[in-house]
């Protein structure tokens, strides 16, 4: 955020003095310029009876919204899960954002913090949740400044109770981003995920049912429910629909958030990026994570959007695309995941933690047990408890399949 490498004290103290103010607040749309272009008129109009839960959710359906945390869930079906369960019922926001190369949710929130909330507001009237909870990392300083300001002036100008959104801050665990472990850190518990059936929809943040969204997911239901949901169904690429905010990083010119049609291919994102860097040839990409592990530079043509790598053995997930060039290696790359997984796993459970800590270590010889490695990879797919420890293996097996030579 102010771009602190190691974080002396001193060094803290220099980058505050540098810029006056720590964190440093970026220019946003406050409520009064929210308003004064017409926000909050659907939420007031929806709470006045305007129109019901169940056209609004036909409406977001519509769109084919899909959840943008990376799984994919069709938004509007969520609603009618959690309103099958007799409430209290909350929403839970999760705004944890840790997977490697994705910062989107950061974009957007330090820019238009406003559409996430509404939008948050909106989808609670839906499913009439009696409290929102915003799980924030608190790897942005900046955002959760910008939130708790907005927060207030929300209270103040009387269109949320005191107290309604409850700003919760993680504690920097990748794990506190898979939703269960999220409810437990906000119960105040340790983030371990949780077994699923049931799922949050039921037993959700105290035992209550429970309607999970990511940031990005509530910054659309915002734009869905005001603008129609033709925003993101009539944009059309590749025989895709809609439109996806790509994380974009590595080694292309201008890297950033690429907000570009769904269908969007790897070259496309390359372009949208000012192309590579100066004496670097395109050789890989992640598309979507990690836990989506590597693609080779081949495979160019593949609209970057939900179910389209599944044949590759990847998907899109949160659209954080890293892209490599000649000057990378991809074994490098596929251990460091390793490594980071090995290191962010919660050890509950003996496939992740003892896996990612054995797939490290015959990863770190001269010549990879491909045999070897692939029975870890089927263990830990097969019999890890989340996300974490069932993806682990998908750099390890990207790259015994794309790039053999190098291991
Ligand atoms: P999932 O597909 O298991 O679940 C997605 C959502 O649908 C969840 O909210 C789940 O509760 C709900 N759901 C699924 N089936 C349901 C059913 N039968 N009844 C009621 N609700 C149901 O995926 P998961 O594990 O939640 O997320 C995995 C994704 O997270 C990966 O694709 C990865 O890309 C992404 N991810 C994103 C990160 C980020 O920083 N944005 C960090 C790490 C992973
Ligand atoms: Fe924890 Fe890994 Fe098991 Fe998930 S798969 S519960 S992160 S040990």
């Amino acid at each position: 955020h102010n771009h602190i490498d190691a974080a002396t004290p001193a060094k803290v103290k220099a980058a505050i003095t540098a810029n006056d103010v720590y964190p440093h607040i970026p220019d946003y749309q406050n409520l009064a310029a929210y308003t004064a272009r017409g926000g909050y008129v659907e939420l007031t109009d929806l709470r006045g009876g305007a129109r019901s839960p169940e056209e609004v959710q036909q409406t977001v359906l519509e769109s084919g919204l899909r959840g943008l945390g990376g799984a994919g869930f069709p938004s509007g079906r969520k609603w009618s899960f959690v309103r099958s369960y007799e409430g209290p019922r909350y929403l839970a926001v999760n705004g944890d954002e840790g997977e490697p190369g994705t910062f989107k949710d950061r974009y957007f929130l330090e820019r238009t913090p406003h559409l996430f909330l509404e939008g948050a507001l909106i989808a609670a009237w839906a499913v009439e949740a009696e409290r929102i909870f915003v799980y924030m990392r608190d790897e942005y300083p900046a955002v959760l400044e910008i939130l708790r300001r907005e927060i207030a002036a929300l209270e103040k100008a009387r269109l949320i109770e005191p107290g309604y959104i409850d700003l919760r801050r993680g504690a920097g665990a990748y794990i506190c981003g898979e939703e269960s472990a999220m409810i437990e850190s906000i119960e105040g518990k340790r983030g371990l995920p949780r077994h699923r059936p049931p799922y949050v929809a039921e037993v959700g943040v105290f035992v209550r049912p429970t309607l999970v969204h990511n940031v990005e997911t509530l910054h659309w239901v915002a734009r869905i429910v005001r603008e129609g949901p033709e925003i993101l169904s009539s944009v059309e690429k590749n025989g895709r629909k809609g439109l996806r905010a790509y994380s974009v990083s590595g080694r292309v010119k201008e890297p950033g958030v690429k907000l570009l049609p769904a269908g969007s291919t790897i070259r496309d994102l390359i372009e949208a990026s000012g192309g590579m860097l100066d004496g670097h040839v395109f050789k890989a990409y992640q598309p979507g994570g990690p836990s989506s592990g590597l693609l080779p530079a081949a495979l160019d043509d593949v609209p970057l959007d939900f179910d389209m790598l599944q044949p590759h053995g990847s998907f899109i997930g949160s659209a954080a695309v890293v892209v490599l060039s000649d000057k990378d290696s991809a074994r490098a790359a596929a251990l460091n995941m390793l490594r980071f997984f090995e290191d962010e796993s919660c050890g509950q459970c003996t496939p992740c933690r003892v896996g990612c800590e054995k797939a490290v270590k015959l990863m770190e010889a001269d010549r990879w047990d491909g045999d070897l490695l692939e029975d870890l990879c089927q263990a830990m797919a097969d019999a890890s408890i989340c996300g974490l420890g069932q993806a682990a293996p998908n750099p390890i097996r990207s790259t015994l399949k794309h790039f053999p030579g190098e291991v």
